[in-house]
């Protein structure tokens, strides 16, 4: 069964499949989702399906920053991409702005931070028939100032909201997508599975290093439902290193299981793309002087379109097939010296993470932990839709 929220972007994804323009779709949208009652077995989806013959790459977050411009370079190089989004009218909005041709992409609703919405997106996935060669887990939450710093807010399902969202949300979605990304496999595709990672986790990096740094304990705080992993007090800027170090683990622990599942796992730190909404909660004074910062100062800066295009290198090149590595970037990543010496902006390397990113038996305990607080009894076996359904309607 759908969560209302889901079934509410339901009825505004099928509205916007017949929509002539954002403008007119958001009138429409309010018409259909005032008279439209969505059955519970309908997709939160819009437009076709991905066509067989094109790759198919999911994208969480594809309405803004990173996720928003890969979509733009992968479509660019023939791709079809599925956008997991949780404001359906926004993605709608962009896709316009950036000229995405109509059949290239499709909108699904996804709350990362709801673990029945990352459910309900995977069966409307299922019920369309959609391929899944490269699933990029992009989106993310980062509250580093304000309120919400100090005073930790919670998801329904009991998560702190920067780990439900970061981690915990991809965490299921992996699980889910597991079986397409396996029949993608078997079909020859390379699939791929590629974990938004950052410098702010690895405490080897100039970033990671500054207060509060990334710690995640012994898991205790995580397995128990403190506010942080390690049961210190709250602070929404760790939260958010946290997260990402858990989602640079997960991938050294699925790159440790499923090594030959034939996906390639990877992670990546883009660069600093100083102006994307991850700082949308930071203060004023430190979203004007960021970007100064990073441009003029350390060299990291990298645009929205730049950045993209890295991501989808990840994606798509042969030159990133190697399964179980964490990318970076000379001149404009975290290498200061190289950031004013290196000319070549666009090629990926093999990047060495923090000992904490490749402690082994942290990542084995982090999976362990996440599937029970995911509900997962075999990872990468979901209930098949059917199943599942029935199980709600019996309950
Ligand atoms: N910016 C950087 O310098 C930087 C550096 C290193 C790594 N990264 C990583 O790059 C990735 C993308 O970040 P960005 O800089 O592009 O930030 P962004 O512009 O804020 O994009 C984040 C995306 O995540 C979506 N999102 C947030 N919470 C969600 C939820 N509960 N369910 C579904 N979607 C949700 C947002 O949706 P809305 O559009 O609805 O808000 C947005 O589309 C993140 O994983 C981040 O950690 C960024």
């Amino acid at each position: 069964m759908l969560a209302p929220s889901a079934k509410l972007y339901n009825a505004r994804a099928r509205a916007n499949v017949r929509a002539p323009s954002v403008r007119a779709a958001r009138r429409h949208v309010a018409a259909r989702a005032a008279v439209d009652t969505p059955s519970a077995t309908s997709p939160a989806t819009s437009s076709s399906s991905s066509p067989s013959s094109k790759r198919t790459v999911v994208i969480t977050g594809a309405s803004s920053g990173l996720g928003l411009n890969a979509a733009n370079s992968l479509i660019k190089n023939g791709w079809h991409v599925v956008c997991a989004v949780r404001d359906f009218a926004k993605m709608e909005m962009k896709a316009t702005q950036m000229n995405f041709p109509k059949d290239s992409f499709s909108v699904y609703h996804c709350d990362l931070a709801s673990q029945k919405s990352v459910r309900a997106f995977a069966e409307a996935l299922q019920v369309d028939g959609v391929n899944v060669d490269v699933l990029i887990c992009n989106a993310a939450l980062y509250l580093p100032s304000g309120r919400a710093r100090w005073h930790p807010q919670f998801t329904a399902d009991g998560f702190e909201l920067s780990m439900a969202s970061n981690h915990l949300g991809h965490f299921k979605l992996v699980h889910e997508l597991f079986p397409l990304l396996k029949a993608s496999a078997e079909a020859g595709r390379k699939p791929r599975c590629i974990i938004l990672g950052s410098v702010t986790g690895n405490t080897n990096t100039v970033a990671g290093q500054v207060p509060p740094k990334a710690n995640l304990g012994d898991l205790s705080g995580l397995a128990e439902g403190a506010p942080l992993a390690d049961k210190s007090l709250f602070d929404g800027a760790k939260a958010y290193k946290d997260s990402k170090l858990c989602n640079m683990l997960t991938m050294r622990e699925l790159e440790n299981r499923y090594n030959d599942s034939g996906i390639i796992f990877s992670s990546l730190y883009p660069g600093c793309i100083a102006e994307t909404g991850l700082f949308r909660n930071h203060t004023n004074v430190f979203r004007f002087l960021f970007p100064l910062l990073q441009k003029n100062l350390t060299k990291g800066y990298v645009s929205e379109e730049e950045a993209g295009e890295r991501l989808a290198t990840i994606a798509e090149s042969e030159d990133t097939a190697e399964s179980g590595q964490y990318w970076a970037w000379r001149g404009g990543g975290d290498d200061l010296v190289e950031n004013y010496n290196t000319k070549d902006r666009g090629t990926p390397i093999k990047n060495q993470p923090s000992t904490d990113v490749q402690d082994d038996a942290k990542a084995k305990k982090l999976f362990e932990i996440s599937m029970d607080l995911c509900n997962i009894s075999e990872f990468g076996a979901p209930a098949p839709v059917a199943a599942a359904k029935s199980k709600v309607s019996t309950a």
